[in-house]
């Protein structure tokens, strides 16, 4: 069984890419590479010892994507092509609506074309605003506090909307928590451009002194030790939730959402001591005002993809620091 991965060149993409073959399934790739490398994909067929049929292609342009289609017997398509920068949404949003919402309705408007109906959407805890209290069950209120997020929530209801003028769709809306770590090979990992916004990432390249100190955005907030509280996922336990959803897809269930998170709540402070116990240094770090935007604590109730998909992330906060840190390590310049 055929897989069209959409962004599958990028962070969480290359990690399903993985799993996904490992499992025995063929895998397609369309990037357009804005945001990653060939690279990664090239080291994604040295672990698997399994080649992917890669297409440097933008989801926008439909008729290179129509191509593909008619060219690969495709079954299923994972859609993870997006820009995901916070801070830029705000700066350029119509770049973040015309490539996220309008990519996701060039390529619905394609699968419809060829009769490819199961997809499964890269969503965002992002969706869930500043929640009121935690863990975040799935029907939670819905709301977007930058053009990044109104984008995932807007693709969410046109999906919504899609299923509804046609019951042949199978989607499965994946709300990510916040993924992190990398392949324990430590051959892939997640390689941002310029400065990192993430805690993760910023850790990492502070340890590997490309950094030199953390600001701790806040630690006034009413938690356990007053910094912000997340809930960090292994981005290879989110890639196994992947080939979960595929399989439920063939169950045809219709439109499903699920959080993918650990369910447990990781303060900044608690995650500095686990990279600094990973790296075997000491992380320099100060106490700077809180980040505009920012939610107090943010963590899944998970239970229902546990129930429905059979899936429970595994990896410990140790596992994603020591992986994060093997990756960063043996590649200081990402893939460059
Ligand atoms: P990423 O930037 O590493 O991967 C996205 C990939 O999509 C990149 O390879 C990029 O080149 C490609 N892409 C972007 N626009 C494209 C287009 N128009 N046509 C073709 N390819 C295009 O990001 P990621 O962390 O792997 O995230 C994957 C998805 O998950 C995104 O949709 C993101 O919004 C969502 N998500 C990510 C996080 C996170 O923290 N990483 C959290 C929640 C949701
Ligand atoms: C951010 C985005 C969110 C996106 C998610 C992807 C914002 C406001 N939110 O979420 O929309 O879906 O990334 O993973 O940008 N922190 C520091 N110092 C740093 C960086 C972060 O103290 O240099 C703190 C933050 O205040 C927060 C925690 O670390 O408490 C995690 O931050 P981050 O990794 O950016 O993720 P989110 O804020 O959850």
């Amino acid at each position: 069984m055929r897989i069209l991965l959409t962004g599958g060149a990028g962070f969480i993409g290359s990690h399903t890419c993985v799993e996904l073959l490992d499992a025995g399934f063929e895998v397609t790739i369309v990037d357009n590479l804005s945001n990653s490398s060939e690279t990664a994909l090239k080291r994604v067929e040295e672990i698997t010892g399994k080649k992917v049929s890669f297409h440097k292609c933008d989801i926008l342009d439909r008729d290179s994507l129509k191509k593909i289609f008619d060219s690969e017997k495709i079954d299923s398509v994972i859609h993870f092509a997006g820009l995901k920068a916070v801070g830029e949404s705000n700066e350029i949003p119509l770049k973040y609506f015309l490539n996220n919402v309008a990519g996701t309705v060039v390529l619905c408007e394609v699968m419809a074309e060829v009769g490819v109906k199961n997809l499964v959407f890269s969503s965002s805890a992002t969706v869930y605003g500043d929640p009121k209290s935690v863990p975040i069950t799935e029907d939670f209120p819905l709301s977007a506090t930058n053009p990044y997020g109104r984008s995932k929530l807007m693709i969410e209801e046109i999906l919504q909307d899609l299923y509804k003028s046609d019951n042949d769709w199978n989607i499965a809306m994946l709300r990510y928590f916040n993924p992190v770590g990398a392949h324990h090979s430590g051959r892939i990992g997640e390689d941002p451009n310029g400065i990192p916004n993430n805690l993760l990432p910023y850790i990492a390249q502070v340890a590997v002194g490309k950094l030199k100190e953390l600001s701790i955005f806040g630690n006034d907030y009413n938690t356990s030790d007053g910094t912000g509280v997340r809930d960090y996922i292994h981005v290879v336990d989110l890639a196994l939730g992947h080939i979960k959803a595929i399989d439920k897809l063939k169950t045809n269930p219709g439109l499903v959402t699920y959080n993918l998170g650990t369910g447990n709540g990781c303060s900044v402070l608690e995650m500095l001591k686990a990279f600094e116990k990973a790296c075997e240094k000491e992380i320099p770090h100060r106490f700077a005002p809180r980040r505009e935007g920012d939610a107090e604590s943010c963590y899944a109730d998970s239970s229902f993809a546990e129930k429905e998909l059979n899936w429970k992330a595994e990896k410990t906060i140790d596992d994603m620091c020591k992986d994060m840190w093997k990756w960063q390590k043996n590649n200081p310049d990402g893939y460059k």
